[in-house]
């Protein structure tokens, strides 16, 4: 399907894929951020700006097709520098292990290559239930899942960043939560395709993340031939919203380091 997305300045090709459940405002910090570059951020079916569809289940390689279709859709046929935080990325790395002729760049951002544990799988059809009986009212899922993305010093810190991903996430459709929640239970593990990533990579991920946290970032980044782990400080799950200055300058250096 065809995708909303921003798409700003011109150059070579920055796609940015947003994180659950959230949308490509969550970029407002990188989109003007590198000159000379053209930074197309899209909103995932059922987010911001895109309808959701009917589907019960989003798959993360449905997610991946829709990205590219609209790229197609778009006339970017050229190779294109991929980044996605932490869906997002679960997103990135389905295009590098099916699409990988259509990447020349790599940028995974407080994400992981694991599928779900058991538990991690219960939980999400647990709150798909919650969601469901309490008759589309996602807001204990909001109330919850929002203290766990932000670094723990985020409310007194940074409380406009709060405000702002708290707001996204309110307008998060129901149906698109939950479809996308039974589509990361049933995500497949990737950590089999990292080794055979051949562009690029750079491996971002915030000090304070509790999600994905630096340990398994090292991991990934290590797993992956070449790649370049940076750990940026003061940031939680969402180092671009929270310290965007330091994933600005750490992506940029990665940007100018690419063969043209
Ligand atoms: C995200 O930020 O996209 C989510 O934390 C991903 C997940 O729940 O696995």
């Amino acid at each position: 399907m065809r995708l909303h997305v921003e798409d700003v300045g011109s150059g070579p090709v920055v796609v940015l894929i947003h994180g659950f459940p959230l949308d490509h405002t969550m970029w407002a910090e990188q989109l003007n951020a590198w000159p000379g570059y053209r930074v197309i951020a899209p909103d995932l079916r059922g987010y911001g700006r895109s309808a959701p569809t009917e589907d019960t289940l989003y798959t993360i390689d449905q997610l991946a097709d829709d990205v590219l279709d609209t790229l197609d859709a778009m006339g970017v046929t050229r190779p294109f520098v991929l980044g996605g935080l932490s869906m997002g990325g679960y997103v990135a790395l389905s295009i590098a292990e099916r699409r990988p002729e259509r990447l020349r760049g790599l940028i995974l951002l407080d994400t992981r290559a694991e599928a779900d544990s058991k538990e991690g799988e219960m939980n999400r059809i647990r709150t798909v239930e919650q969601i469901e009986a309490g008759g589309g009212d996602t807001s204990s899922f909001v109330a919850g899942m929002l203290p766990k993305l932000l670094a723990s010093d985020a409310s007194s810190h940074r409380p406009m960043v709060v405000e702002k991903v708290h707001a996204i996430m309110n307008r998060a459709p129901a149906q698109a939560v939950t479809a996308t929640l039974l589509g990361l239970a049933a995500r497949p593990d990737r950590t089999a395709i990292l080794p055979k990533i051949t562009v690029p990579t750079l491996v971002l991920v915030g000090e304070d993340d509790a999600i994905t946290p630096p340990a398994g970032a090292r991991t990934m980044a290590e797993a992956i031939p070449g790649a370049t782990l940076v750990v940026i400080p003061q940031a939680g799950h969402l180092a671009p919203l929270e310290n965007p200055g330091a994933t600005n300058a750490a992506i940029e250096s990665f940007l100018k380091s690419l063969p043209r």
